[in-house]
């Protein structure tokens, strides 16, 4: 655990460096309350899970992290920006994130969504410019935008929406919701190095960031009940008063417990599958496993 926690430091600083250049260009906005609330999120921090998961795996089957920092820059800026609209009053209503006031608490909710459009279109511009370099990059950038379109991650967070109050907690709704808002991104994070290396392990890939995401949002549920503020940057609680549809819901928190070990071991299972040190993957399931933020 001591070289995974090294390892996703050294990815996380260089993606940091990466994205903190972006943030310069996005600054220099017009009007400037624009640019103050699209960097405000972006460099609040946040765990920056996909775009290390990313740069790891395209390090891990031969695709090379150098290649795929423009894929990762895109999909953090749409991940920050579901976050944005996530928190609105008329989604989720969270009043905090990553630590500090929600970008609608400072910059008011009309502000929050164009922050949104301004980091979903900015994503698809920096993949645009991919684009040119070859057909395998138009097929990694069509991948991150239909993970994060209305047959992912959008559809997720619509069935999200619609089953608040739900009377019944119903398994199957729930992994849809699961499926599409929280594993989509995660499949598209670990994709996208394959689809730039001729498809290597494409179908495990695919199979471990569903599983993933699965684990990543069930963790999330829990968090919810038995996280704390200073860890989790986020408030606490938020699911049962909003009356979301969680894991927590369906199977009772032991339950949820017992489906993270269960999960884990799938994900164990494709990873043992993959050739060349896959050790950073290991390490990865179990960093979600016991995360505390
Ligand atoms: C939060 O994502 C939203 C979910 C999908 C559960 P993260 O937990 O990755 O949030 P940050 O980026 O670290 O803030
Ligand atoms: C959010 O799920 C998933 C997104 C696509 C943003 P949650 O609503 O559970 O995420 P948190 O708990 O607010 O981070
Ligand atoms: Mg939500
Ligand atoms: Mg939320
Ligand atoms: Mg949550």
């Amino acid at each position: 655990m001591a070289d995974f926690n090294k390892i996703y430091r050294s990815y996380l600083e260089r993606f940091n460096a990466h994205l903190e250049k972006f943030c310069d260009g996005l600054n220099k906005c017009t009007p400037s309350v624009l640019g103050d609330s699209l960097v405000y999120s972006l460099r609040l921090g946040g765990k920056r899970v996909r775009p290390v998961l990313m740069m790891a795996v395209a390090d891990i089957i031969g695709t090379g992290a150098d290649k795929v920092m423009d894929y990762a820059l895109a999909i953090e800026l749409i991940h920050t920006y579901s976050l944005i609209h996530d928190d609105l009053p008329d989604m989720d209503n969270d009043d905090f994130r990553r630590g500090k006031p929600s970008n609608h608490k400072v910059f008011g909710a009309g502000n929050a969504i164009l922050a949104g459009d301004g980091l979903l279109n900015t994503a698809y511009s920096v993949l645009f410019d991919e684009c040119f370099k070859g057909n395998e990059y138009v097929s990694a950038a069509k991948y991150i935008c239909d993970c994060a379109g209305i047959h992912g991650m959008i559809a997720g967070q619509s069935a999200d929406l619609l089953h608040e109050k739900d009377a019944e907690a119903d398994e199957e709704t729930l992994k849809f919701i699961y499926e599409n808002k929280t594993s989509k991104l995660l499949m598209a994070a670990v994709v996208v190095p394959s689809i730039l290396n001729g498809g290597k392990y494409y179908s495990e890939l695919k199979e471990l960031g569903k599983k993933l995401g699965y684990l990543f949002q069930l963790t999330d549920d829990i968090l919810d009940v038995t996280g704390n503020f200073e860890k989790l940057g986020k408030s606490l609680g938020k699911d049962e008063e909003e009356g979301k549809l969680t894991g927590i819901k369906v199977y009772g928190l032991d339950n949820c417990k017992l489906r993270v070990d269960i999960i884990g071991d799938d994900c164990i299972k494709i990873i043992d599958g993959i050739e060349g040190d896959a050790s950073f993957l290991y390490g990865f399931v179990s960093f979600i496993k016991t995360r505390l933020g």
